[in-house]
């Protein structure tokens, strides 16, 4: 097992979900518990994770240092690099450049972290996000790894096994970083058990125990994570499941058709649809501050469910919920909230629900495994991920009719366009955005002083970071000719081009 200290990072749980994935179990505990967890759970190494402290600052969340006395192997990433690099006698201090995303590490010192991989280049990319940096590696140990802004960008300590990286392996977008992952868990950790891989049954098993002989309803969005919590509920408790897909008026274009459509094909569930436009838009008129949009939205969500539920006299609600939800919304315990996502943080205290999540520890492509061991056919996996509050967060200002008339014309463009070039499967989201930007352009020799779409297209596999898809030109020309021309109130379309981090997948 490997024990890892979770120092806040946003990324602490997809560290456990890769080592999860080369076969090994992991434990997540607080810096708190790290020295009582280690000595108890005896792990075969510890990973300390990054986090949004400043291993020097007043806030600054440590370990207990007795943890090095162990003779446990030590991975520091990112801040943990930092308390590690710090608590062993080196020295952190503020950069002189921010780092976010992606940047060029160079290994300049072969050692067993980095070795046994095929094809090794030198130099590869990185996935950074930090403010912070170690100036001076700890005592005993060597640099091993640089990048243009970052002198000690990793280092290693090969008698104690001590290593520090100041990049995210468990990132997607990190080259190698599972190879560096496997290198510590494996070859520096020695070996382990293969763990369980098809989860569906314990799934259904606990739902069971959850909801026992009552009835319960399930708030389905059209989106994969409700389906499938849906259809592993009705595995567990049958047609004591009633399902409810509410109509927010801030879907996109066709997709209440598309999804009643879908479900009566493939599931044989117990749907009710509920037709909420008015109540949703009534309640968001005037609204402009984000956070206040998802949680406006999340209360209407919940009021609407208690209504239809007590017409079926049930007191449970199954959700969808995520692990990124979670952690985005609510953080882990030093985690930081970056947004609200409406089916976690934006429900009020008070409700009449007992909640069930049965997909809370899992992340998107595991849900998407999940669903390809229940039958769910290929388009409904594929199909992008949609938020909860819908267009609203993707309006900037306040939510209107016509916004969202002008936004789902726009969207169904990209979405055409991007199937059209044969990339939808290859892409995470691809969406307009009405940025509320105004600006002057002209038409028919006319000035015309119109809106302007953001139109976003990006890949990611675990949602906590994110790529802009690099199109062809042909495509974004494409998009962009037949946003101006087919909705009339547009007069600039232009491309997001940031990563996550720093921006978010949404805009807001
Ligand atoms: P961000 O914008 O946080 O989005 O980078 C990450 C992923 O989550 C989706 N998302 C949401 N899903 N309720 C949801 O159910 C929400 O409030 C919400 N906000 C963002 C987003 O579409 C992206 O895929």
């Amino acid at each position: 097992m490997i024990l890892i200290i979770d120092f806040g990072s946003q990324t602490t749980h997809l560290i456990g979900r890769r080592i999860k994935e080369i076969g090994v179990p992991v434990e997540i505990v607080t810096a708190g518990e790290a020295l009582n967890a280690a000595i108890k759970l005896k792990p075969k190494g510890i990973i300390l994770s990054g986090g949004p402290a400043s291993a020097y600052g007043k806030n600054a969340l440590l370990i207990d240092s007795k943890i090095f006395d162990l003779n446990i192997p030590v991975l520091g990433i990112c801040y943990g690099l930092e308390v590690m690099g710090q608590m062993l006698g080196g020295r952190v201090a503020p950069g002189k450049k921010k780092e976010y995303g992606s940047t060029k590490f160079t290994l300049i010192k072969e050692n067993p972290l980095f070795s046994n991989w095929q094809d090794k280049k030198k130099t590869f990319t990185v996935w950074m996000s930090h403010f912070d940096q170690l100036v001076t590696p700890p005592k005993n140990s060597t640099v091993v790894g640089v990048t243009p802004e970052v002198k000690v960008a990793a280092f290693a300590d090969e008698k104690r096994n001590y290593y520090g990286i100041m990049f995210h392996p468990e990132a997607h977008h990190t080259q190698y970083g599972r190879d560096i992952l496997y290198n510590f868990v494996i070859s520096i950790c020695q070996k382990f058990t293969e763990i369980n891989k098809n989860p569906v049954p314990a799934l259904v098993r606990s739902i069971k125990d959850q909801i026992k002989n009552q009835s319960a309803v399930c708030a389905l969005s059209g989106g994969i994570d409700s389906a499938v919590a849906a259809v592993l509920t009705q595995k567990a408790i049958g047609d004591k499941l009633t399902c409810i897909y509410v109509d927010t008026g801030l879907m996109r274009q066709g997709e209440t058709e598309e999804i009643k459509s879908a479900f009566k094909k493939n599931f044989r569930l117990n749907l009710k649809v509920v037709h909420a436009e008015n109540d949703f838009l009534r309640a968001l008129k005037g609204i402009t501050d984000p956070e206040e949009k998802r949680k406006i939205i999340g209360n209407t969500f919940i009021r609407i469910f208690e209504k239809e539920a007590k017409k079926l006299d049930s007191r449970i609600l199954v959700q969808g919920t995520i692990y990124p939800d979670v952690i985005e919304s609510r953080g882990s315990k030093h985690s930081r909230k970056i947004k609200t996502h409406h089916n976690v943080g934006g429900i009020p205290e008070i409700h009449g629900f007992k909640i069930v999540e049965p997909l809370r520890q899992f992340y998107k492509d595991e849900v998407r495994e999940i669903a390809g061991k229940l039958s769910f056919p290929k388009n409904l996996i594929l199909r992008h991920v949609f938020p909860g509050p819908g267009l609203a967060v993707r309006i900037i200002g306040a939510v209107t009719p016509e916004k969202l008339d002008i936004l789902r014309r726009a969207d169904l463009i990209v979405v055409e366009e991007i199937k059209k070039a044969g990339l939808y499967e290859d892409i995470w989201m691809a969406f307009a955005v009405f940025t509320g930007v105004k600006s002057t352009g002209v038409t028919g020799d006319e000035r015309k002083y119109g809106e302007t779409i953001a139109v976003r297209v990006i890949e990611s596999k675990d949602t906590m970071t994110a790529d802009w898809v690099k199109l062809p030109y042909e495509v974004l020309e494409r998009i962009a000719e037949r946003i101006v021309t087919e909705v009339f109130a547009v007069v600039r379309v232009v491309y997001d081009i940031t990563t996550k981090p720093p921006a978010t997948m949404e805009w807001e």
